[in-house]
């Protein structure tokens, strides 16, 4: 057997590792497995790309300085990738995540740029191919750089999170599109390297613009969607470099992007096309929803502990706020102690709550709060108008009305948690503040609803002492 047959299979079994770690990561149960089939098969990956390297290579001039930088890129972007994943907060995995995407995007450019400008030996028959690869490769690369560092951007908040109103703005998208078109025949025909430059430059300004016209309210899927141009970045950079694992795992990435934030535009009540073509034929909402609407209540933790103590049924709503204030640890004890008077505790987690897909669940995995009694929104919509008592900690656009009965809200149609339905709802912030959205919420308005204000940690921790 050749060392490229033993390295075709070390692909084949590490494609598998990668499909069986998605498919362990798609539940709470089965995750932690789905992530050690993702390891080991990245492993195997580089270790057979590195041995295939090794024994091609030996003997030759470039063999020694080949590996040695190989070894030494490999230990510095291990080293930094560990010390970040080390040291980020829950919070801030997001704009992690977008600026490692920003670096597929760029890894793209760079095998595209290579592929043009080292295509010598590219059999004459294949030429138009390789041109039109390099072409394909540049400019997902390009869109996804240039993308993921405005996504970055916006969600560490350096820049303003609403939405770029350029005029004519479709037309530019669409103008970019047909150019890279036209671009790309005309490379075909006549390959110079004007026009690679012109094509990188119009990916890079088209990528700015697709991310910058995209709203606060849009910001998760646009987070899986630029998972997904990566993974189509790196599926292109596997046909420039013939590599079959890049291919097939760029494949993989790209399609189960692209399926996630179909699923999220779903909950959001968001066109899929309209997000993915850069809030397309998304027209600015009527109402601001900044205005005031009336007087609200605002309560202490004693009196939310009385009113826990009668209650029967308890729901609660977690959000971004309960991460920033780390609060999980005593929410879940909160629900053992309710759960030992006799009180019916579940949570209701809304698709996009937090600022990353499975924010919550995986917050309240950690604090081990049991898998049985946290639901999904459709799970626990129906409920809210028999239950007693609903706890929203730190949540806001993710519950508010406006979302249902507003359709000139900012966030008119987006699926919400109704837990304006229970008998009594309390909300737990620190201000009258805006959401992540921009837009007011007339929950805090409601008779039914009282303000507890305050970090959402150390008001939990009032009310179990009140207990
Ligand atoms: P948000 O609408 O952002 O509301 C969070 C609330 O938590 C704020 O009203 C804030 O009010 C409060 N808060 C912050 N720190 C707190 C603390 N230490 N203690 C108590 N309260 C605190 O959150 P949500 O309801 O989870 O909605 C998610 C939003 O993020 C949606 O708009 C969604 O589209 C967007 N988003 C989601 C994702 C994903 S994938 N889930 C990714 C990016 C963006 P105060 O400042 O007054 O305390």
């Amino acid at each position: 057997m050749t060392i490229d047959m033993l390295t075709t299979a070390a692909y084949i079994v590490a494609a598998l590792m990668f499909i069986l770690s998605l498919a362990g990561l798609s539940k709470h149960e089965t995750s932690r497995s789905g992530l050690t089939f993702g390891i080991a098969g990245m492993a195997l990956a580089l270790g057979a790309t590195i041995a295939s390297l090794v024994i091609n290579t030996s003997g030759t001039a470039e063999s020694t300085l080949g590996l040695t930088l190989l070894v030494v890129v490999i230990l510095v972007g291990a080293g930094i990738g560990l010390w970040r994943a080390r040291v980020v907060a829950m919070t801030g995995m997001p704009e992690l995540i977008a600026l490692l995407h920003s670096f597929v995007g760029l890894a793209a450019v760079l095998v595209g740029w290579n592929g043009a400008l080292d295509s010598h030996h590219v059999p004459a028959d294949f030429i138009a191919i390789h041109h039109g690869e390099v072409f394909i490769g540049v400019f997902i690369g390009a869109v996804t750089f240039t993308g993921s560092i405005v996504a970055f951007l916006k969600l560490s908040a350096r820049i303003p999170s609403s939405p770029l109103m350029l005029p004519g703005k479709n037309f530019l998208n669409v103008g970019a599109l047909a150019g890279f078109v036209a671009l790309t025949v005309w490379y075909i025909i006549t390959p110079d390297i004007g026009l690679l430059i012109a094509v990188t430059v119009l990916a890079l300004l088209l990528g700015w613009h697709l991310v910058a016209s995209i709203g606060g309210g849009d910001m998760p899927v646009v987070v899986s969607m630029l998972n997904s141009y990566s993974g189509w970045a790196a599926a292109a950079a596997g046909f420039l470099l013939s590599n079959d694992l890049l291919i097939v795992t760029g494949a993989l990435v790209g399609s189960s992007g692209a399926y996630l934030s179909y699923i999220m535009c779903r909950a959001m009540n968001r066109s899929f096309i309209s997000v993915i073509a850069g809030g397309f034929g998304i027209e600015k909402p009527a109402a601001s929803g900044e205005e005031e609407t009336g007087e609200f209540q605002e309560i202490d933790a004693a009196s939310v502990a009385e009113m826990l103590s009668a209650a029967d049924t308890v729901i609660i709503t977690p959000g971004y706020g309960m991460a920033v204030a780390q609060a999980q640890y005593p929410v879940a004890e909160l629900t053992q102690q309710l759960i030992a008077k006799g009180v019916t505790v579940r949570f209701g987690i809304h698709p996009v709550a937090g600022r990353l897909p499975g924010h919550m669940n995986v917050l309240l995995a950690e604090a081990k709060v049991p898998y049985d009694i946290v639901l999904e929104m459709d799970e626990v919509n129906d409920d809210f108008a028999s239950t007693s008592v609903v706890l929203v900690i730190g949540a806001n656009d993710t519950v508010n009305p406006a979302a249902a009965e507003d359709p000139g809200s900012p966030i008119a149609g987006m699926p919400v948690l109704h837990v304006w339905e229970a008998s009594k709802v309390i909300v737990f912030k620190r201000s009258m503040s805006s959401g992540y959205a921009g837009v007011q919420n007339p929950l805090f308005f409601r008779e039914n609803a009282f303000m507890l204000f305050g970090d959402a940690k150390e008001r939990v921790e009032d009310i179990i002492k009140s207990l």
